[in-house]
């Protein structure tokens, strides 16, 4: 027979999963989502489980992208959120070379399409690439009017390129940048964070183990440390990470993990609280790099 504590264990985690305003969307959105890059490497029903299992422990802000398995990750996201679409904060993201304005309401379709829905919570420019920026931004407004996404946003802009969405698009655009955001990694802390913050632009810091799941082993200084912290809270070095990356706003972070046991850790990061302490001793430990320039995988 089901045990019903047992059952509540469970979901209580879930629960706890912090949310934060994504930017000028007026949603409140998980700090700690599921990221899909790859996904479609694993076979379906494990990938699915994993998903499903992340929107049942409150990780509910799901990242795609055309690009990933050029659609097949979004097709098997589909699957996985049937019958759930309401739990589901999704984001989507256009390549550049589908970004003309006829572009994106074409890729949009096709993404509406393969995910099963009739809208995307956000949709983003992957990167920048050769399409006038005018271009991009006049297609996500007409799908905006249409009511086939809510919201838009840029992914691997650096300052310069924010400013000139923002002087084509006025306040309250872009809604979120996603850049590349890990412990080795924290060259956004310099220009683009600040400028976000400052700006009301949601932050989603992509690969936050560094795309390979690697994270500094406990031989070295670094991994010491995020070793010892996590002991001390019973945690493990994942959930230590994920929670320095997502310590204020506008910061969030899109774990990719197509294991269920590897969702359900990511998920328990959320009731890890970490002290001002041990969140100096990680800054201390991971330094910023010096270039300012914007990093990308
Ligand atoms: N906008 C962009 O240009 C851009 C670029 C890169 C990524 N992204 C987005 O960001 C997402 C995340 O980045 P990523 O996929 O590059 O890599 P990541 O999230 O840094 O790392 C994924 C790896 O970590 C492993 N993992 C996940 N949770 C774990 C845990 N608790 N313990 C141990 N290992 C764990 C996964 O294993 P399993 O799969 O075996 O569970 C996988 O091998 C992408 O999936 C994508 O949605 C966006």
């Amino acid at each position: 027979m089901a045990n019903p504590s047992r059952r509540e264990d469970e979901i209580q985690p879930g629960a706890r999963v912090e949310k934060r305003l994504f930017g000028s969307t007026h949603c409140q959105v998980a700090v700690i989502g599921q990221g899909t890059w790859l996904i479609e490497d694993t076979n379906a029903p494990q990938a699915i489980a994993a998903l499903r299992r992340g929107l049942e422990l409150g990780l509910t802000h799901i990242d795609t992208a055309e690009m990933y398995g050029s659609g097949a990750a979004e097709t098997l996201i589909g699957e996985a959120i049937a019958g759930r679409r309401e739990k589901v904060y999704l984001v989507s993201k256009v390549l550049p070379t589908n970004a003309s304005r006829q572009g994106v309401l074409a890729a949009c379709e096709r993404s509406l399409r393969r995910l099963g829905t009739d809208r995307l919570d956000c949709y983003l420019l992957h990167w920048r690439g050769s399409q006038p920026l005018e271009q991009t931004i006049a297609g996500f407004e007409q799908l905006r009017r249409e009511g086939k996404i809510l919201a838009w946003g840029v992914s691997n802009f650096d300052v310069a390129d924010l400013e000139e969405v923002r002087s084509i698009a006025g306040e309250g655009h872009p809604a979120c940048n996603q850049v590349l955001y890990h412990l080795q990694e924290r060259g956004i802390e310099h220009a683009v964070l600040p400028w976000c913050a400052k700006s009301g632009v949601a932050v989603v810091g992509y690969s936050p183990f560094g795309h390979r799941g690697g994270l500094p082993g406990p031989r070295s200084a670094s991994g010491r440390v995020l070793k010892e912290i996590a002991d001390a809270h019973g945690a493990s070095v994942h959930q230590v990470a994920l929670r320095f990356l997502t310590r204020n706003a506008p910061l969030f972070t899109i774990p990719k993990a197509s294991n269920a046991e590897h969702t359900a850790d990511n998920a328990r990061a959320a009731a890890l609280e970490l002290s001002e302490a041990e969140l100096r001793r990680i800054d201390h430990a991971f330094p910023l790099p010096r270039s300012r320039t914007l990093p990308v995988l």
